[in-house]
């Protein structure tokens, strides 16, 4: 086969593809985590099958997963794709470390796959590794070449010192040197900061003051009024805390995307129940899709990623870290939640020709198009 006709079958497949990508995307802002600490999880080909059949639109993967970036191809689900906290340090110091990183987890895919955003440590500050973050984050979306597809960091909310009330939000003393110039450098490549917003944990910490009808977004009444704003839902005042530190850290653009959140099903007495979690579950759906948005940044919702998709069975600490999945490793349900059907838009017909195009020519041409061995 002439060299000429497979260029010009790249030429064709990278046409369409973007030309038609966007349109692939799909409209939830409602994801799932797809946790993999356990030793009895169906083979990624299969979990990723569940998320099609549940409709569920988008994933973060904590680690670049060869398996699982292999079955999402042609999939219309997007990705959160994590870097390991353990290749911080060496992605930091070498330019060509970030270059060969991409060449190895990113370009393979990035046809087929539809890449939302790379995070760059998981929940990191204060610690060893912190001074790393930024640094690596530069690097890597310098070797992204294409700038459609962003860094990102996702922390926890002890990154903030004071956080109550939301207007007050700030980050501690001992974050703040990482936190500001990384919100800093977001605002400026126009990138979203991930954050891990758990009312469950704050809930538990204080039971006293918080109720949990408000941690569970079941409160029929405005709970908190900070600066003429009304919070009748934890969630919401803990990323408004957050928008409120980043305003302050002078990165005002900088959206506030929830990578993970949840609530267990078990470990913790009566409050960890498969009711307690399922209305959480359910509630928080339903809030981020109406677009309410949070009273400091209303209009727009939250896109949010729901920890987790199993239960995982190796995770180490307290008993209810066990207990944060909508599913059993056996694919059953720990209890209904439903997707609602627009988090997976419907393809047009026109838009299934043109992916059954798409996958045709790849199948035919596809170690010629995309192999890099
Ligand atoms: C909503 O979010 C988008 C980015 O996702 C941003 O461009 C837009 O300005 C936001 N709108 C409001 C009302 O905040
Ligand atoms: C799946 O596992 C759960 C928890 O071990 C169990 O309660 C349930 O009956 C199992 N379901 C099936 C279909 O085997």
């Amino acid at each position: 086969m002439s060299t000429n006709f497979e260029l010009l079958c790249l030429l064709f497949s990278v046409a369409l593809s973007v030309l038609l990508g966007p349109n692939f995307a799909t409209g939830s802002t409602i994801g799932v985590c797809y946790g993999m600490v356990a030793n009895d999880l169906p083979p990624p080909r299969e979990v990723i099958d569940m998320y099609k059949s549940n409709q569920i639109g988008r994933m973060r993967l904590y680690d670049p997963n060869p398996e699982a970036l292999e079955a999402l191809r042609n999939s219309g689900i997007e990705v959160l794709v994590g870097v390991r906290n353990e290749d911080l340090q060496q992605l930091a110091g070498s330019y060509s470390a970030a270059e060969n990183w991409v060449a190895t987890y990113i370009t393979p895919y990035s046809l087929q796959v539809q890449f939302r955003y790379i995070v760059v440590g998981n929940e990191i500050f204060p610690g060893n590794s912190a001074r790393y973050v930024l640094p690596a984050m530069q690097n890597l979306q310098n070797a992204l070449s294409s700038g459609d597809i962003k860094v990102s960091t996702s922390i926890a909310t002890s990154v903030l010192g004071v956080s109550y009330p939301p207007s007050a939000g700030a980050f501690s003393e001992d974050t703040i040197e990482y936190m500001v110039p990384i919100a800093q450098y977001l605002n400026n490549i126009g990138a979203p900061l991930l954050a891990n917003v758990y009312p469950y944990f704050a809930y538990i910490g204080d039971p006293i003051d918080i109720s949990l009808p408000y941690a569970l977004f079941a409160s029929e009444t405005v709970v908190v009024t900070d600066v003429g704003l009304s919070y009748d839902n934890l969630f919401d005042t803990m990323v408004d805390a957050l928008y409120a530190a980043l305003e302050k850290a002078e990165a005002p653009q900088v959206q506030v995307v929830v990578s993970e959140t949840g609530w267990p099903s078990d470990g913790n007495r009566e409050v960890t129940t498969p009711e307690n979690a399922q209305i959480y579950n359910s509630n928080l759906i339903s809030h981020v899709l109406s677009s309410r948005g949070t009273p400091r940044r209303p209009g727009n919702s939250t896109e949010t990623y729901l920890f987790a998709m199993f239960n995982e069975n190796m995770k180490p600490g307290a008993a209810v870290e066990q207990h944060w999945g909508l599913f059993y490793p056996n694919k059953s349900q720990v209890y209904p939640v439903n997707f609602p059907v627009e988090t997976l838009k419907h393809k047009t017909w026109f838009q299934k020709l043109m992916q059954w195009i798409i996958q045709s020519a790849q199948s035919a041409f596809g170690k010629h198009i995309y192999g890099h061995n």
